[in-house]
């Protein structure tokens, strides 16, 4: 596997694949890798001829700065894990590398990213289109592997490859869960065993919540009840949870009113932030 920490020889190694006419996936991440960033890698490799996975965290799509130094880095155990699953390369830069100056481009996706984690992380999905839009015309990938967790940086993506028209496909992936049904997260590290315990309220309150509005409940009466059902247990404080259309992100009064409805929920466990979300059908 190619390790690249700086954009010359990364080029250089494009240059080489690119005379042999081969098919690039490439696999943004910010590191502290698990077994749903894997399922990315393992997605790509069977669509593309290589597999290009990016190690950068983001310091533009971070508005809290306590949440950016507390964020997990195991550069060594990801490059073994990559390794292990036959990536093909690495791209894992420093800030000076992907910043040369402070960033002063903006990105507004209107509704898009004015709702959920838009609304509780201003300037966030400003700082994924800015590092995602570099990573685009750094490799210039056939395909990008995003995951289904953050399922609203999904409709910010596809919104972003469409407006300027990248020429390329966005590929979701479904959410990989533990066996107690938490969902796959890097924060996950980050929860003491109470608070990881705790956790896997976000996915029975989604499962619940499901189960509820297809019986015919309001999303007011769900709503309310899943916050009861998490802030029950201490240290837990629900964030949101949102019935939306997946594609429009637009909120739904009911069920009937979108062809493809989600829930999407986010809570802290102390102060780690955690997000899910479960589609309707
Ligand atoms: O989903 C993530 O890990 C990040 O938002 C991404 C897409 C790698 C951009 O930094």
């Amino acid at each position: 596997m190619k390790i690249f920490r700086h954009i010359a020889p990364l080029k250089s190694y494009l240059g080489e694949i690119g005379s042999f006419g081969y098919t690039i996936g490439l696999v943004p991440t910010m590191g502290a890798l698990h077994n749903g960033h894997l399922a990315l890698i393992e997605a790509s490799k069977k669509d593309n001829s290589v597999t290009i996975a990016t190690i950068y965290v983001n310091p533009a799509q971070f508005n809290n700065a306590t949440d950016l130094q507390k964020y997990p880095r195991t550069l060594d155990n990801d490059l073994q894990m990559l390794e292990k699953v036959g990536c093909d390369a690495v791209f894992c830069p420093d800030d000076a590398e992907m910043y040369e100056q402070p960033p002063i481009v903006k990105f507004d996706f209107g509704h898009l990213d004015k709702v959920m984690e838009g609304k509780f992380r201003p300037g966030h999905f400003s700082g994924v289109a800015l590092v995602v839009s570099k990573l685009f015309n750094l490799v210039s990938p056939n395909r990008a592997y995003f995951g289904q967790k953050d399922w609203q940086q999904v409709a910010v993506i596809r919104r972003l490859v469409g407006e300027l028209k990248f020429n390329l496909s966005i590929c979701s992936v479904p959410i990989v869960r533990e066996p107690d049904g938490l969902a796959m997260s890097s924060r996950n590290q980050r929860l003491d065993p109470v608070q990881r315990q705790h956790s896997t309220v976000l996915y029975r309150g989604l499962t619940w919540a499901r189960e509820a509005l297809k019986s015919g409940s309001s999303p007011e009466a769900v709503k309310t009840a899943v916050k009861a059902m998490v802030e029950e247990l201490p240290d837990m404080r629900l964030e949101y949870l949102e019935l939306s259309d997946s594609d429009s992100l637009e909120p739904l009064d009911a069920v009937i009113t979108s062809a493809k409805p989600i829930l999407c929920i986010a809570a802290y466990a102390g102060e780690v932030r955690l997000i899910d979300n479960l589609f309707l059908d």
